[in-house]
């Protein structure tokens, strides 16, 4: 009886998203510039050069810990997440990244979005951090990964977090492209013409529960002003996606931040 309410309680999330599956495919290959900071001490981030000062120097510097179950609620976010999308998968070093073809060929602003405060942050890239950057009232996730939007010109101006678990159930948004992930030494690039990014969303729980507030870039420049919203539902991964993202992941989480203006509205 246990087991079996046990299942249940982790199946709704998953089992009430709608089916996806990607169509084709091609492989490209182009180099990509090597970075000059790495996770070795992310500490001294801000030493490296006067660009990156701000990430010793900030004040609303992410990530941060979140209090458990003490979730906000304002700045919700409306959701407008129902197209398939087209870009190219990559990996930044240190796990999977996406980034967002243009859907209307001009700018961003025919791709997913979402709207808070009467603003719109239209989708323009995703990639994972392996273990998760948030923490929750000290706990960490095996990964997260990071939704990161911007304006329709694609200026980066607000970023969903997803904690990522392992789950008995997979992720049928995973499942899209688990399998074509670049390992962290490979410089190649790989076409994929139609993501339902609707499914993240929806294996989140569709982000009934978060955390938000105003932080930064989690890596160098450590860019500040823009806004997170963390999910207070993980999304679950098989034990095999699992063991699969962490096979092309590299350590990449920076460490909580202190406090300072961070302003986590509750
Ligand atoms: C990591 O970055 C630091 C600072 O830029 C550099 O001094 C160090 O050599 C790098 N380490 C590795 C293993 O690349
Ligand atoms: C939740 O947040 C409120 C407002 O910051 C705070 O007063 C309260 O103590 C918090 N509760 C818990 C359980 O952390
Ligand atoms: C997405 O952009 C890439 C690079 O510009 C292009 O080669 C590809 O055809 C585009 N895909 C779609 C479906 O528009
Ligand atoms: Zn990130």
């Amino acid at each position: 009886m246990f087991w079996s309410i046990s299942l249940l309680a982790l199946a709704p999330a998953v089992l009430a998203c709608p089916d996806h599956t990607r169509s084709s495919r091609s492989l490209v290959s182009r180099a990509t510039g090597a970075k000059d900071w790495n996770y070795t001490d992310p500490s001294s981030w801000g030493s490296i050069k006067p660009e990156y000062a701000i990430c010793s120097s900030g004040t609303m510097q992410s990530p941060i810990d979140l209090p458990a179950n003490n979730f906000s609620n304002t700045h919700a976010p409306t959701f407008k997440y129902s197209a398939t999308v087209a870009g190219e998968l990559t990996n930044w070093g240190y796990g999977p990244s996406f980034a967002l073809n243009e859907t209307n060929g001009k700018d961003y602003s025919g791709n997913p979005s979402f709207t808070a405060d009467g603003t719109t942050y239209y989708l323009i890239a995703w990639h994972t951090h392996t273990p998760s950057e948030h923490e929750i009232s000290g706990t960490s996730y095996p990964a997260e990964l990071h939704l990161v939007h911007g304006t329709s010109s694609g200026t980066v101006a607000g970023v969903i977090g997803i904690p990522l678990t392992a789950s008995s159930i997979s992720s049928p948004f995973f499942e899209q492209f688990l399998g074509s992930v670049p390992s962290t030494t490979s410089e190649s690039h790989v076409e994929l013409d139609e993501v339902y990014m609707g499914l993240a969303l929806c294996e989140a729980g569709n982000l009934e529960s978060y955390w938000t507030y105003k932080g930064s870039l989690t890596t160098p420049a450590c860019t500040e002003g823009l806004r997170w919203w963390v999910s207070g539902t993980p999304m679950g991964l098989s034990k095999r996606q699992m063991s699969k993202l962490k096979g092309v992941s590299g350590f990449s989480s920076r460490g909580v931040q202190k406090i300072i203006a961070q302003a986590l509205s509750v």
